[in-house]
C-alpha cells in the first residue's frame, strides 16, 4: 500500500443541490495524486473550487449544500465517497488535519488557546489526560510559537495573524496526521510572515513526511515550497506540473497565471493581467472551459467535449490539445 499515493482524485464531480431536483455543478472532473511525504499547490482563481475541492477531504461538502456526484476520492486507500459519520470522525481532524480558508478570523474567539488545543489533543479519546497539558506545549513548540506558556493562557484576540495561522496549524497536527489541507493559511498576512508560515509547513514535512495540499492564489509563492502544482480553473484542474517545470508550463491559463505575478524583485514593467473573468458555475462554456479566454483557442477547443488529461510524464499532465502548439 505505502508505495501507493495518500490522496487519489480521479474525475471527481461535486454537484450544490439548489432544489428538489435541480443540481449544479460546481468541481468537474478533478484529477491529481498526492504522493506521501508531497507538497501539493492547489492554485487558481477565486471561484475556481478550490475549497469544495478541500472540503470533499474533510466530509463537510453538506455543510454547503454540496455532495460527491461521482468520480473517485480515496485517502490511504479508504473509498472517501463511501465513507460515513462515524468513519469521518476517525478521519477528520485524526487522519487529514484542516486548516479552514476563514482561519485568520482565528481560533475559536471565547476559548483559551490552550483549551482548543487540548480540544484537538483529545480526539484521540485513549490520549493521556494527564499529559494534555505538556503535549500542548509541545505543539507550540513545533509551530515555533514563542512562550507557548504565556499564550496557552491567551486570547485569539491577543495574538498576531501569523501566530493565529500557528495555532490553527497546531490544531491540525494534534493527531500527527498524514495529511494536512491548509486552505489559503497565509492570505492576509504580510510577506515575511507569509515566509515563515511556509518554512513552517516545510518543518512538519520534513519532520513527520506529512503530505500537504496548499491552496493559494499566489503561484509564484507556492512555487517556492511546493514539489508539484495542480492548476484548477472552472472546477476542473487543467494542469499539474511539477514546480521546477513551470516555466515551461503546457497550459495555456497556468502561462496566464504565471505571467500574471507580480514580481517584486524584477519588476517586469507592464503588468500582465488574463483575459476576461472566470466563467461562472453553472455556464461553463461546453468544450475547454478556457477558451473564451485563450490566446491560442481554435474551433476544436469549443467542442462540445470532456477535455482529455495528457500526461506529459509522471507528475505533468495538461488537458490542453494544443499544448504542442503553446511554443510555436
Ligand atoms: N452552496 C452553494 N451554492 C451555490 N454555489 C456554491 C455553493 N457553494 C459554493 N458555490 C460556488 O462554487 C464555486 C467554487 O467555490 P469555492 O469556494 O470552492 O471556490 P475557491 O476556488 O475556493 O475560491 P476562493 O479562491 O475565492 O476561495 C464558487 O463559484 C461558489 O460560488
Ligand atoms: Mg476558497
Amino acid at each position: 500500500m505505502s508505495d501507493q499515493p495518500l490522496v487519489i482524485i480521479d474525475a471527481l464531480k461535486i454537484d450544490v443541490r439548489l432544489t428538489r431536483a435541480k443540481r449544479l455543478p460546481i468541481v468537474d472532473t478533478a484529477t491529481f495524486d498526492v504522493k506521501r511525504g508531497e507538497i501539493i499547490g492547489l492554485i487558481g482563481e477565486s471561484g475556481s473550487g478550490k475549497t469544495m475541492l478541500c472540503r470533499s477531504l474533510v466530509g463537510t461538502l453538506h455543510r454547503r449544500g454540496a455532495y460527491i456526484a461521482s468520480g473517485k476520492l480515496v485517502f490511504d486507500g479508504i473509498d472517501l465517497v463511501a465513507a460515513k459519520g462515524a468513519q469521518w470522525s476517525d478521519i477528520r481532524g485524526k487522519q487529514i488535519g484542516y486548516v479552514p480558508q476563514s482561519a485568520l478570523a482565528g481560533p475559536n474567539p471565547v476559548m483559551l488557546i490552550g483549551a482548543q488545543l487540548e480540544e484537538a489533543i483529545l480526539q484521540d479519546k485513549n490520549f493521556p489526560k494527564s499529559k494534555v497539558k505538556e503535549r500542548a506545549i509541545e505543539l507550540l513548540n513545533i509551530v515555533q510559537i514563542r512562550r507557548p506558556e504565556v499564550v496557552m493562557h491567551q486570547y485569539q484576540h491577543e495574538l498576531s495573524g501569523g501566530m493565529k495561522q500557528r495555532v490553527m496549524i497546531a490544531c491540525a497536527i494534534a493527531q500527527q496526521p498524514q495529511l494536512i489541507v491548509a486552505d489559503e493559511p497565509t492570505t492576509g498576512l504580510d510577506v515575511t510572515v507569509q515566509a515563515e508560515i511556509m518554512r513552517l509547513l516545510l518543518s512538519i514535512r520534513a519532520e513527520f513526511n506529512t503530505s500537504i495540499i496548499l491552496v493559494s492564489h499566489d503561484l509564484p509563492l507556492v512555487n517556492q515550497i511546493c514539489d508539484d502544482i495542480v492548476v484548477m480553473h472552472a472546477g476542473t484542474t487543467v494542469e499539474k506540473i511539477p514546480s521546477k517545470d513551470i516555466t515551461h508550463a503546457k497550459h495555456p491559463y497556468t502561462r496566464a497565471l504565471y505571467d500574471s505575478r507580480i514580481d517584486l524583485v524584477e519588476p517586469k514593467g507592464k503588468l500582465t493581467t488574463i483575459n476576461g473573468q472566470p466563467p461562472t458555475v453553472g455556464s461553463w462554456p461546453l468544450g475547454c472551459r478556457f477558451s473564451e479566454r485563450c490566446d491560442f483557442v481554435r474551433d476544436e477547443c469549443r467542442v462540445p467535449q470532456t477535455m482529455p488529461i495528457i500526461s506529459l510524464g509522471p507528475d505533468h499532465f495538461t488537458s490542453c490539445i494544443r499544448y504542442t502548439e503553446l511554443d510555436k
